[in-house]
């Protein structure tokens, strides 16, 4: 599976290699979005196909569902799951405290909903996405498309009193069109460059009406697990 991998790929599917190992018979597991929890979809697969790993799968969007079916992974609703073992998840930033910044996939909704249901969450990740301070990634927000401008206004107003030193939004397209998420909102991604406050930012951006959720994760990620494109992982 490593064979002709760039770099980058390899660091991914080192770090989802490593995570899967975390996966027990039995346990219910929640399904990241993205380019690295694709691998890690793909690492289960394996287990289920070559173990007879039994685990029924929670993806976090359409695009991890469809995955997990055609890897063999049994497929389940949250709500039919009700509360899950662990959830393996990729991430845009990461920081000592393993907060992080979610959503560059757009699928930060489910993931966060997701995540929250689990005892654990694992991120899976190469190294250049560990920071000192979050906010260098843009922080994707969900909102609803009603007045969609009148919330990006109000947020844009409202980032002049947080601890953040950029402070602009712009609506994520998707070409031509506004991008959709699977719950049919809109994004905007937030140019923040550097978030002091990263818990206080999230509180008052999702008491904004319009807002949906904030793809800011605070105290909710407990292992970080880093790929290198050597084929080294460690774990956090
Ligand atoms: C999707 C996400 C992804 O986990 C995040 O964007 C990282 O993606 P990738 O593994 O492709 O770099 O939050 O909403």
């Amino acid at each position: 599976m490593t064979t002709e991998l760039s770099p980058i790929d390899k660091a991914k599917f080192v770090a989802a290699k490593k995570a899967v190992e975390f996966v027990e018979d039995g346990m219910r597991v929640g399904l990241g979005t993205g380019s690295t929890a694709a691998w890690m979809v793909r690492c289960l697969g394996e287990r289920v196909r070559e173990e007879g790993l039994k685990i029924r799968g929670v993806p976090t969007s359409t695009r991890t569902a469809s995955l997990a079916k055609e890897m063999g992974v049994e497929v389940v609703s949250l709500d039919a799951a009700k509360w899950l073992d662990v959830t393996i998840d990729g991430a845009d930033e990461f920081d000592a405290e393993l907060n992080l910044i979610k959503g560059g996939g757009g699928a930060l909704l489910q993931e966060k909903i997701v995540a929250t249901a689990s005892d654990q969450m694992i991120v899976i990740t190469d190294a250049s996405k560990e920071v000192d301070t979050l906010g260098a990634f843009p922080l994707p927000v969900e909102v609803i498309p009603f007045g969609w401008q009148t919330t990006q206004a109000l947020i844009e107003e409202t980032l002049v009193s947080l601890d953040v030193l950029g402070r602009s939004a712009s609506l994520r397209m998707n070409g031509e069109s506004p991008y959709v998420t699977d719950e049919g909102n809109h994004i905007l991604d937030l140019h923040l460059k550097r978030i002091g406050d990263a818990r206080q930012t999230a509180m008052i951006l999702n008491q904004m009406p319009g807002v949906v959720e904030n793809g800011l994760f605070i105290d909710i990620c407990d292992t970080v697990v880093i790929g290198y494109g050597d084929g080294k992982a460690q774990v956090r």
